[in-house]
């Protein structure tokens, strides 16, 4: 069995400090023991870069281009920004815009330019027909009218925390809900309620490494190899097999992803 972790950030600085060998060594490590693929993912434009040569090093990664929410505020025109994004994402290893979306949990970066760069980017998704993968901290509501002004876009809520009542209203819209370690966390009840919900042909698995350690990790720095974590812990709410959950979750990731003319 092997799983495909389809959101982490092996490229983070924590890597070179924290795990022997690097970013190179992870990957490959998590490569040899059980992962099949792992999507990178960009925050901003230099990690976004990154994620592109780490794309090119292994045959089984692949990368996102987009501005998180958070890093909104390192840029001064979103123009020139949209420029810079649209020419990365011509490389054939960038699957995906992403991560974009909305974070109200800190306060210190307001509403308004990170709804200028989402909508942006939602845009740029339209024009260029690429999935989105889609961050969504504590502002569901704002989200899913994002994603309703683009009915053509598609794309995966990632390590979602909304209600199962939110997820399937994605899922009618055409949207894949992805889960992360979070589920696995004991008082984790709305995400293990939302994971039972979601139809078979709409569910990924994901670490956000090295963010979200799952449990028996929690604490620890996470990395690609630990999604076993959380496929188990959806095969459990699910009442089905772990094997099972991988199987379909690949077949999503590949579906969703368009990765049909890479080897798997
Ligand atoms: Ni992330």
């Amino acid at each position: 069995m092997t799983l495909f972790d389809t959101h982490a950030h092996c490229d983070d600085k924590r890597y070179e400090l924290e795990y022997e060998g690097g970013t190179d060594k992870l990957i490959s490590d998590c490569l040899e023991n059980g992962i099949s693929n792992i999507i990178n993912i960009g925050t901003c434009l230099e990690n976004s870069k990154a994620s592109i040569e780490l794309a090119h090093k292994f045959e089984n990664v692949y990368a996102s281009c987009g501005i998180h929410p958070s890093d909104v505020l390192t840029y001064e025109n979103v123009d020139e920004v949209m420029r810079e994004l649209e020419e990365l994402l011509r490389d054939e290893k960038a699957v995906a815009i992403g991560e974009i979306g909305l974070d109200y949990h800190y306060e210190d970066i307001p509403k308004e330019p990170q709804m200028i760069y989402f909508e942006r980017q939602m845009s740029l998704a339209q024009k260029l027909n690429i999935p989105v993968i889609i961050h969504d901290r504590e502002a569901h509501g704002d989200c899913l009218d994002m994603v309703k002004k683009f009915p053509k876009v598609k794309g995966v809520f990632h390590s979602f925390s909304g209600s199962p009542e939110m997820a399937l209203e994605l899922v009618k819209l055409g949207w894949y809900i992805s889960f992360s370690g979070t589920v696995t966390f004991k008082n984790a009840r709305v995400p293990k309620e939302a994971c039972k919900v979601v139809p078979e042909d709409r569910l990924l698995v994901e670490t956000d490494s090295p963010y979200l350690s799952p449990t028996p990790h929690r604490g620890e720095i996470n990395m690609p190899s630990y999604v076993f974590f959380t496929a188990e812990e959806i095969a459990r709410q699910r009442e089905t097999t772990t094997e099972h959950i991988a199987k379909i979750t690949k077949e999503n990731a590949k579906r969703l992803f368009n990765l049909n003319n890479f080897v798997f």
